[in-house]
């Protein structure tokens, strides 16, 4: 059967310190744990969309070095097809440098190294499993124009398309827009897109509305333990979609389980609504806050209730 989500999108290496807070600038502090784990937003959401049931493939690139050999082995892993990873010599596999304070908040440092270099070719190669899947997701941890020109592989064959734009850019290709079905973001990230600020629910329905005029299918704002906000453009209203209260030890790619698990949901029950699918990736992704770690806290099906399938 042909892969349901593809992604399209980013590998890093997650060096990751624990530390009571986040240093300031200038200063050195104590952490007391060190780990090094499989992310990149691309790939977090590709394995939690794996770890929920659907067939999945990544097109990405990592460096012919040892976290590059070790990345292909982790997919392998998950289940997910590496047939459109690729090794380069000319850059290091992505890294990215993460320290989690006591409250489960993260500050985060990327270098994209290899990631960079997907480019055309690569998504030529990829082409016809990304036009005969359910599902493409992109981010931009990698070069931009991979990632829209991607969503537009897609769109124009008709594959329903999700985008993170994450880390955020402020000068966003309004093309983006127009190829993306569910456009999802945090806080953060629709505050440097709109130039609006987001605290509060309501700010996140104002610029979920924003977003949703400047030519998407749909937006979700998440809102970390407030949930998320889902803006439809067939209907008018924002929709506040609460999740349930969890004690955070790591929020950091809490976003890309949600994410993942929106792909799942899209792929698996296309006519589910994205409400329902939003609170069901809201509680996925609440499990994934509560243990240290990115991709090793992200559920398996079997770890889930199965009114969540
Ligand atoms: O979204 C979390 C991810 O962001 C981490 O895994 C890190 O690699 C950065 O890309
Ligand atoms: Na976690």
């Amino acid at each position: 059967a042909d892969v349901s989500v593809v992604v399209v999108g980013s590998c890093m290496t997650d060096l990751v310190s624990q530390a009571a807070r986040l240093p300031k600038a200038g200063e050195t502090i104590h952490g007391h744990k060190f780990f090094i784990g499989f992310g990149g937003k691309g790939a977090n959401q590709c394995v939690q969309a794996a770890r929920m049931g659907a067939k999945t493939a990544m097109v990405c690139k990592v460096g012919r070095d040892v976290f590059g050999n070790d990345y292909i082995q982790n997919f392998k892993n998950n289940g997910i097809s590496t047939a459109y990873v690729e090794q380069t010599e000319n850059a290091a596999t992505g890294a990215a440098s993460i320290i989690v304070n006591d409250t489960g908040e993260n500050a985060i440092v990327i270098v994209a190294g290899a990631n960079m270099l997907l480019g055309q070719e690569e998504l030529q190669r990829a082409q016809s499993a990304i036009v005969n899947a359910k599902v493409l997701v992109c981010q931009l941890e990698i070069n931009p124009d991979a990632s829209l020109q991607a969503l537009r592989m897609a769109k124009e064959n008709h594959v329903k398309t999700i985008f993170n734009p994450a880390p955020a850019i402020a000068d966003l290709h309004s093309d983006f827009y127009k190829a993306t079905d569910v456009f999802c973001c945090n806080e953060s990230e629709a505050e440097l897109l709109t130039g609006l600020p987001v605290t509060s629910v309501e700010d996140a329905s104002r610029v979920g509305l924003e977003l949703l005029r400047r030519g998407c299918g749909s937006v979700i704002v998440t809102l970390g333990p407030q949930g998320c906000v889902v803006c439809e453009s067939t209907n008018t209203a924002p929709k506040h979609i609460p999740t349930t209260a969890v004690t955070a030890a790591d929020t950091t790619g809490a976003g890309d389980s949600f994410i993942g698990a929106v792909a799942f949901y899209m792929a698996q029950y296309p006519t589910m609504p994205l409400e329902e699918m939003a609170r069901r990736a809201n509680l996925v992704a609440a499990v994934s806050v509560q243990t240290v770690g990115t991709q090793t806290s992200f559920p398996l099906q079997k770890d889930l209730p199965t009114e969540l399938f």
